[in-house]
């Protein structure tokens, strides 16, 4: 078992680094946590709210590519786990720029500090969409990578120069692929909470194209639990993916929910489908469960209570749906709902 005093967790202003700060300030009564996130239309410091008093956590806003921001803070720290990302694959497809510079620029930046700071782990936060589609089986951590959109790509790309640097310099690195999450604090732009705060409106559900992609949703909390697992216990330079098996059809998913949220299901809307969309991303969890990690969550009960969240905190993501997001829900929404077809 690693013993860490400081943490650096970049984009911990975010859904899942957010999540994974709390978790770790709940179980490691030792530990120092620096949280450092530019605060993108993405990062929100209300998911912090109830930290901000604790002496072990500390809040930086500042750029993952600051080198000289990063230096100061990975020299106080013994690791990085690096959350921070531009993460939405709809908004890569609009402008992949911001996610070449801060996906892999950024990580480039983190690595040369960890580095000069001989840093005890350089965890790097992955997804599975690094492995591009996949027909039939599960991916397993030694497939090739096959990113198909640019914010797969530029995830892609990162975790290759995470590997360059063990193997070119030996810096201890380890990281994890997980499918997609879900929970609170998730930013209303991906499926899960654009549909149920939709859905609570009683707003449309766009779904792309014909509704039968595959995805295996995993509960939030059960990802930090393996990235714990990962950054206590795992030998450097590894890889480990993580999932849950609940792999579902975005049309089921959608039903889901509006079962759930209780109401009709001509809420759904059959939309023009995503550009090279992948049909199914499914990993192969074996590794990470030689690690002694399951997940928690039984898929049915997380997404209720991930809805009970969102039915409870209007407050957090109300003021989310305004403003600039209003203009990228129109620029991505409004064609293809004023030509989109009910469901059958
Ligand atoms: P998110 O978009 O909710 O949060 C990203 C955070 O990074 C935000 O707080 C944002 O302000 C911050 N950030 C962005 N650019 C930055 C920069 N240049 N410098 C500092 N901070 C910056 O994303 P998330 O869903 O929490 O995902 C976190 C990580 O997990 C990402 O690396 C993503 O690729 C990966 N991941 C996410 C999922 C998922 O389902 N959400 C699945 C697998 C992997
Ligand atoms: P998303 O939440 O964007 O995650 P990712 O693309 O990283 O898997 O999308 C999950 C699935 O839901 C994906 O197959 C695309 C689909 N989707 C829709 O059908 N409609 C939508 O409005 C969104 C945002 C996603």
């Amino acid at each position: 078992m690693r013993r860490f005093s400081r943490i650096v967790v970049t984009g911990g202003a975010g859904f899942i680094g957010s999540n994974f700060v709390r978790w770790m300030i709940d179980r490691h009564h030792e530990l120092e946590l620096t949280v450092l996130d530019k605060l993108t239309y993405a990062g929100n410091l209300a998911n912090l709210a109830d930290l901000t008093d604790n002496r072990r956590f500390r809040f930086v806003r500042g750029d993952i590519a600051d080198a000289s921001l990063v230096g100061k803070l990975a020299k106080e720290a013994d690791a990085i786990v690096n959350f921070a990302a531009e993460s939405h694959v709809d908004r890569s497809i609009e402008a992949p720029g911001d996610f070449i510079q801060t996906d892999i620029v950024g990580t480039h930046v983190l690595l040369e500090a960890a580095r000069r700071h001989s840093h005890q782990l350089y965890l790097q936060i992955s997804t599975d969409e690094v492995y591009g589609n996949v027909s039939t089986g599960l991916s397993s951590e030694d497939a090739g990578l096959a990113p198909r959109s640019p914010y797969a790509a530029s995830k892609a790309g990162a975790d290759l120069l995470v590997l360059a640097y063990a193997t070119t310099y030996g810096l201890p690195v380890a990281i994890t692929r997980s499918s997609n999450n879900f929970g609170p604090f998730q930013y209303p732009e991906k499926i899960i909470p654009l549909f149920v705060t939709n859905a609570l409106n009683g707003e449309a559900l766009p779904v792309y194209g014909d509704g039968m992609q595959v995805r295996d949703w995993l509960y939030v909390t059960d990802n930090c639990a393996a990235i714990e697992a990962v950054l206590m216990g795992a030998a450097a330079g590894e890889v480990y993916n993580v999932g849950a098996g609940n792999e579902l059809t975005n049309l089921d998913l959608t039903r889901a929910i509006l079962a759930k949220v209780g109401q009709p299901v001509d809420l759904i809307r059959l939309v023009d489908d995503r550009p090279g969309h992948d049909r199914r991303y499914a990993v192969d969890t074996t590794k990470i469960r030689g690690l002694g990690w399951r997940p928690n969550h039984e898929f049915s009960d997380a997404l209720a209570t991930t809805i009970a969240w969102y039915r409870d905190n209007p407050a957090w993501w109300k003021p989310l749906k305004t403003g600039a997001y209003l203009d990228y829900y129109r620029r991505q929404y409004a064609d293809r709902l004023a030509s989109s077809l009910p469901l059958e």
